[in-house]
């Protein structure tokens, strides 16, 4: 039995036209009352499809978020989307520091601390994402670096009810690679640990850390199952309404 509820978050990275709605539409259908009972769901589309997909999920009780959003709350920044743009769009997260957007896009752990700021001053509950790249993980220093990640990108003052942590392994991510459910256990107590010297221990009890990175329907209920995971952050298997579906059920 779980002290926590659960809760399983779809990316949908950048895939995803009106069309694919109808892949929202078929998770709400499979998200019965066994499964609300247990777990909670949201899905994280793109950023175009946040006001029709919350609107289609009216009812549904799956909640929705975006993938990223701005540091800045308005004005001048061409592109970019304000944190309050996304909770007037429908959302309820807000994906922050995925490693994509670290890489990619050359996100310091400031700037995701920024965005989760950001997002928290709008309402959103920020989901922050942290992970070690391959060489890392080899040169033994996987947990150094999470902690650096941690200590740099968490906002101060954040609660259980204002902050999802998204452990995902660079490595693991879209790969078919995960991690050994122990070197999970190992990396999620740690997590724990860290958050209590952040946040206090009361705080950091209830925050939700989510494993990601190639969660499936065949390896979710070894994952799952591990201690101090509270949910998974899916991307590629979110895309199928059954797979996420199977996911989600691993966790109740
Ligand atoms: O944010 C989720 C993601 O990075 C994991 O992707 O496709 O390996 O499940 P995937």
């Amino acid at each position: 039995t779980r002290s926590i509820r659960p809760l399983v978050a779809g990316n949908w990275k950048m895939n995803g036209v009106k069309a694919d709605l109808a892949i929202a539409a078929e998770a709400a259908k499979g998200y019965d009352a066994a499964l609300k009972a247990a777990v909670d769901l949201a899905i994280c589309p793109p950023a175009t499809m946040l006001y029709p997909m919350t609107a289609a999920l009216i009812g549904s009780r799956i909640a929705t978020g975006g993938q990223d959003c701005s540091t800045q709350a308005a004005g001048a920044f061409t592109g970019e989307i304000a944190a309050a743009m996304l909770a007037d769009a429908g959302a309820s997260f807000a994906i922050v520091g995925h490693s994509e957007r670290r890489t990619l896009h050359g996100e310091t752990n400031a700037t995701v601390k920024a965005k989760a700021q950001a997002a928290q001053t709008a309402l959103l509950v920020p989901i922050i994402c942290v992970g070690e790249t391959r060489d890392e993980r080899e040169a033994g220093k996987a947990l150094a670096v999470v902690k650096k990640q941690l200590r740099g990108s968490i906002p101060e003052g954040a609660t259980a009810a204002t902050l999802v942590v998204a452990y995902e392994p660079v490595w693991a991510i879209g790969t078919g690679l995960t991690p050994t459910a122990a070197d999970v256990a190992e990396m999620h107590e740690a997590i724990r640990a860290d958050l209590s010297r952040l946040l206090g221990k009361a705080a950091a009890a209830g925050v939700r850390l989510l494993y990601g990175g190639s969660v499936k329907p065949s390896n979710a209920v070894e994952l799952m199952n591990v201690a101090h995971v509270d949910g998974a952050l899916v991307g590629g298997a979110s895309l199928k309404a059954e797979d996420f579906l199977a996911i989600v059920r691993a966790c109740a």
